[in-house]
């Protein structure tokens, strides 16, 4: 897979893009992230990005030229599967619309700031708008890097134990059950006798009991679905 993200702010895209299972996922080849600064694609001599709203207000909006010369660029190169708008207003990203994503080859991410973009920007090119949540960032570079940690964690060989992403919580509508390591003791408090069973089927039976009461405890809407 192939992500192109689109950014006015790449210095806060690239630390966490370039850690721990995000930068193994791109050291083994399964996944490349390119980031783009928007500002790499302006003409004019004071490289700038945004300008104020046609008919007034506060804040600015990014201007669609340089936006639109750095998607013409990589669409010549390679066909996208989405062009994808990170932005409040959009569709609330889940489990669900992370494993859709997760097979695709190529993505963009374009990354609104300030105000937000141009809207012609959305109209002639994003094919989805996705939102991380009801509250508002102050730029899609966060919101970004979340999407892109979801998507990238499934797919196969990213994770060294590829059935870890399938016992995540949500994956089956269900949170995960809780988990213990040693020592089997700590202070009195003793793990489950059942974990220290051996017997596998009797484990999984409570870690499904587990995550159905979890479930029910925090997020009875889930099971509603
Ligand atoms: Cl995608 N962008 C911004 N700026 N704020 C958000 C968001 C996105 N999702 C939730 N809040």
């Amino acid at each position: 897979m192939r992500i192109d993200i689109i950014t006015g702010l790449p210095a806060l895209l690239d630390s966490f893009l370039n850690q721990s299972i995000l930068k193994r996922a791109q050291d083994k080849g399964i996944v490349e992230i390119v980031i783009h600064d928007i500002r790499n694609y302006t003409t004019d001599k004071h490289r700038q990005i945004d300008d104020y709203a046609f008919g007034g207000g506060a804040g600015m909006v990014l201007m669609i030229e340089p936006i639109a010369a750095c998607i013409r660029k990589l669409q010549a190169e390679r066909k996208y599967d989405d062009i994808i708008y990170m932005t409040p207003d959009g569709e609330t990203f889940n489990q669900k619309t992370a494993n859709r994503l997760s097979l695709h080859q190529n993505l963009i991410i374009l990354c609104g700031h300030y105000k937000g973009v141009d809207e012609r920007i959305r109209q002639i090119f994003v094919t989805r708008e996705i939102s991380i949540g009801d509250y508002v960032l102050s730029g899609g570079e966060l919101a970004a890097a979340v999407v892109s940690d979801a998507i990238i964690r499934l797919i196969p060989g990213v994770l060294s134990d590829e059935t870890s992403a399938l016992t995540d919580s949500f994956q089956d509508n269900l949170l995960a059950p809780p988990v213990y390591t040693r020592p089997a003791d700590f202070e009195g408090i003793k793990v489950p006798e059942v974990l220290l069973s051996g017997h596998e089927k009797k484990i999984e039976e409570w870690r499904y009991e587990q995550s159905l009461e979890r479930t029910r405890q925090r997020r009875p809407d889930l099971l509603g679905e």
